[in-house]
């Protein structure tokens, strides 16, 4: 896959403040890029420049093979762009808005309604087309600035945040949303800092802490990379006259002595009550395992390998326990 953004030691300053060190991104052609890091990680500024906002203090950026120091006219046709912050634009109509914005990229005015009516059916905010936009809710606002970034038809899409401030139904929306932008043929790169938000509508996930860029590539080899391990969740019933802990006890006791077996904990307190197994062993080796368990007397009620959450794996990059943190 070719990358439609390609950066290369990109470093930006704001005086004494390195907001961005030596960043080196790919965003393939076609991906729905997630950007994914804490507050003032460095997401709005890497925007910015890729967007011919803001100017690099060092390295170089390319959009669709365009410097975004040399070619920014070049890069502008390509991208298109929806900030964190949405402007206020009091009386004035959905249409008008889109209109106004069309007239601003040069967009004749013979072209603009047939535009303008099948960017708001895309964003599904046709009903509102003759709405004020100060009276738009929040949601309603994110989709038409999305149809404001698309007049120009870029191939790319930068969405600073968009979800944030969506109840959980919008959020849906704006994942079907992005989909069916994706089926179009745009690329999407979208920022935040919630990375649940993002796993299941991203291709591609990058971690950015403090300007430096922690993990980049596709979600489930990123996943990978960060999970050698499976854990596996035990459920099992107490045999006669044994109550569950004393159950627990033993049956984690057995298992820390089997191969591939990392660490048997017992979390007599969760709900339900249960032995968690760290495992680096294949399938069959993960049978040879239960096989064991049952064998030893344990009756067991449940044996699944759990997937580990996104979030969870983000605080274990972001807190600097996986490749080195952020030195
Ligand atoms: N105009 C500016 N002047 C000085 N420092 C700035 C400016 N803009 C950003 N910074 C600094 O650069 C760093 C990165 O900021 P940036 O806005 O890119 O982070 P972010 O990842 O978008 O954060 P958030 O999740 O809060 O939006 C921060 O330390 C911030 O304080
Ligand atoms: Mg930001």
């Amino acid at each position: 896959m070719t990358a439609i953004v390609e950066t290369r030691d990109l470093t930006r300053r704001y005086g004494s403040t390195v907001a961005l060190s030596h960043l080196n991104l790919s965003i393939p052609q076609g991906a729905i890029y997630g950007f994914i890091g804490p507050n003032g990680a460095g997401k709005t500024t890497t925007m910015r420049i890729l967007t011919t906002l803001l100017l690099p203090s060092d390295g170089e950026a390319h959009v669709a093979g365009h410097s975004v120091v040399r070619e920014r006219a070049a890069v502008r046709r390509q991208v298109g762009f929806m900030p964190d912050f949405f402007g206020v634009y009091d009386n004035m109509k959905s249409l008008e808005y889109l209109d106004f914005f069309a007239a601003s990229y040069n967009i004749p005015q013979a072209r603009r309604p047939k535009l303008i009516d099948g960017l708001l059916a895309l964003v599904d905010l046709s009903h509102k087309r003759e709405a004020e936009v100060m009276s738009l809710s929040r949601g309603m606002k994110q989709r038409l600035s999305l149809a404001r970034t698309m007049l120009h038809d870029p191939s790319l899409l930068i969405l600073d945040e968009p979800a944030s401030g969506l109840d959980p139904r919008a959020r849906v929306e704006l994942r079907e949303l992005l989909k069916e932008l994706r089926n179009l043929g745009k690329t999407i790169m979208i920022s935040s800092h919630i990375l649940t938000e993002l796993a299941e509508m991203c291709t591609h996930i990058g971690i950015i802490e403090h300007g430096e860029l922690l993990a980049s590539g596709e979600v489930a080899a990123i996943m990978r990379s960060l999970q050698p391990h499976k854990t596996f969740e035990v459920h099992l019933t107490p045999g006669e006259g044994e109550d569950l802990a004393a159950a627990l006890a033993a049956a984690a006791a057995l298992a820390g002595g089997q191969p591939h077996v990392l660490e048997a904990r017992q979390l007599p307190e969760a709900e339900p009550p249960q032995l968690q197994i760290d495992f680096d062993g294949d399938d069959r080796a993960a049978g040879a395992l239960l096989a064991q368990l049952i064998r030893s007397g344990v009756t067991v009620t449940h044996f699944a390998g759990q997937v580990s959450d996104l979030e969870e794996i983000f605080l274990r990059v972001t807190d600097g326990s996986v490749n080195g943190g952020t030195s």
